[in-house]
């Protein structure tokens, strides 16, 4: 086209992309030319603004390595990540257990421990049981399924970020057992601070007035033959930040208490997994 105008540019720049083969990508590429374009149009973006966001994402780039993405770190603050685990959720399952973020600790390779497992022997803090089953729909037992489940330690830090702390410490995978049970002996999580030394927090984040601070949570990640693999969180009802998670990861049914249970020595949080089954 000669002659690109306001009036003109969105649809060329949408045209442009008319030609990729893939029909899924071409939709995606076009609508993000159209609502990045209504996003400047409405808001009346200016260059200075535009500049300044394009060395915001510089600087992002700049600070990411392998083992830090300060993308997605920035997707879960705007609450991107969460919102397309809700959009993930599975339709015509509203009792199916409710995904949330998957976060940046997690690393495939956990050892495989037996079930039950008691993750405490080198872990001061107060201990509680997590415990429940994995099941189907129908509430079904899946006695196939597993757990792939990490978290931080007593002073708030997963092992990666943690020279005091053995490799692979709090986290396991676990086969459940023939009743779909599972119980892992831990210790109480910690509330966690979102990193602060980035762009994410000094640009956009802490100006807002937010906090970094993320609610104590564990991670499990559940998957059996025939099933939606969850990758989800399980909250601690007694801590603080609930109501602001920096990453919007909250979901009403993954906040459990910590209950006292007879015959069990230390506080219990209890809860079943309820999987999909698979798309077909
Ligand atoms: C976490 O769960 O540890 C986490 C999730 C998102 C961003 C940062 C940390
Ligand atoms: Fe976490």
């Amino acid at each position: 086209m000669r002659n690109i105008t306001l009036g003109n540019i969105t649809q060329a720049a949408s045209d442009s992309f008319a030609g990729l083969p893939d029909a899924r990508r071409r939709e995606l590429m076009q609508q993000l030319v159209r609502h990045l374009h209504a996003f400047a149009r409405e808001t009346g973006l200016t260059h200075d603004e535009w500049r300044a966001a394009m060395d915001f994402l510089h600087r992002s780039g700049d600070i990411s390595s392998e083992t830090r993405s300060e993308f997605g770190l920035l997707s879960d603050v705007l609450g991107l990540s969460s919102l397309v685990d809700l959009l993930a959720g599975p339709p015509g399952v509203p009792h199916a257990t409710p995904g949330s973020v998957l976060g940046p600790f997690h690393a495939v390779g956990s050892p495989w421990k037996d079930n039950p497992v008691d993750l405490t022997p080198g872990n001061p803090g107060e201990q509680v049981l997590i415990r429940g089953r994995v099941l189907g729909p129908d509430g079904q037992p899946l006695p196939t399924a597993s757990l792939d489940f990490w978290q931080n330690a007593a002073n708030g830090l997963y092992w990666q970020l943690d020279p005091s702390q053995p490799s692979d410490n709090l986290r396991c995978q676990l086969r459940v057992d023939a009743d779909g049970g599972f119980a892992i002996r831990t210790i109480r999580p910690q509330p966690y601070q979102i990193p602060t030394d980035g762009p994410v927090w000094h640009d956009v984040v802490g100006p807002a007035g937010r906090t970094a601070w993320r609610p104590a949570h564990v991670h499990v990640i559940v998957s059996a033959p025939g099933f939606r693999t969850l990758v989800t969180e399980l909250f601690d009802a007694a801590g603080p930040w609930l109501d602001r998670d920096a990453v919007f990861g909250v979901r009403g049914p993954l906040v459990l208490a910590c209950k006292a249970v007879p015959g069990v020595d230390v506080p219990v949080m209890e809860t079943d997994f309820v999987l999909a089954p698979a798309a077909r």
